[in-house]
């Protein structure tokens, strides 16, 4: 993907003790997707993190779901050092690899999974890159599998706060390609991709989740 020029709040992450890195958002909304996880994910099997940042939320998520083995995956290396710092002593957190989930084919280097989770990554993407993910998260998973999509979102066209108004606008200010993606185009891309069923789900903050269901053949 281009290196896509961000505002400073976008992506934060500071240092903490050691490797490790620490998101505000990620401490903030961790115990609510750790939640809605529990609630959808099959309780042995294998997960996939496209865009896992520091790692808090995949140790949370590992910790939950003790029977599903865990492969988180970023892009940046100092996060790449955080997430294997959070996953040190968990058995079913593998090393987190280097995965750039834009990119044409990456499904075919990895095994395929029952859960495919991405969190706070479709807003500072651009729609092309969004369909290549969304195209590649979907043949990634093995039939049945399901994809589950957590972020700030548009409600048919619509901003729906004075926050989500204030950083779509900063994010498209940075680079006019990016911004809060549209969850009825959200849809009928899912559906497009061959997802039988996309449910949402209204999360804390005026975020969504989308969890969309391969057809189990
Ligand atoms: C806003 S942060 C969200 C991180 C984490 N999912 C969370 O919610 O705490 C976006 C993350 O996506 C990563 N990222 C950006 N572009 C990516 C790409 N094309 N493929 C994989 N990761 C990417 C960034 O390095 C950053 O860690």
């Amino acid at each position: 993907m281009t290196k896509r020029k961000l505002p400073s709040n976008a992506s934060v992450a500071t240092k903490a003790e050691g490797d490790k890195l620490v998101a505000p958002a990620a401490s903030r909304n961790a115990a609510a997707l750790s939640e809605l996880l529990a609630g959808i994910a099959p309780t042995s099997g294998r997960a996939l993190e496209l865009a896992s940042g520091t790692g808090q939320h995949i140790a949370a998520f590992a910790k939950r779901l003790p029977g599903i083995l865990w492969q988180p995956s970023e892009i940046v290396p100092e996060r790449r050092a955080s997430i294997d710092a959070y996953s040190t002593g968990s058995p079913n957190i593998a090393p987190a690899l280097h995965l750039d989930a834009t990119t044409e084919a990456w499904h075919m280097s990895i095994q395929r999974q029952d859960l495919v989770v991405l969190i706070n990554l479709l807003h500072l993407i651009s729609w092309p890159e969004t369909r290549t993910l969304v195209t590649e998260a979907a043949r990634a998973l093995r039939p049945g599998g399901q994809l589950v999509l957590y972020g700030p979102f548009m409600r048919s066209g619509q901003l729906t706060s004075d926050g989500d108004q204030k950083f779509h606008a900063a994010l498209t200010q940075q680079d006019p390609e990016i911004g809060y993606k549209n969850d009825t185009e959200m849809l009928a891309l899912l559906q497009e991709v061959g997802f039988a069923r996309v449910e949402v789900t209204e999360m804390p903050a005026n975020n969504l989740a989308l969890i969309a269901r391969e057809p189990a053949i």
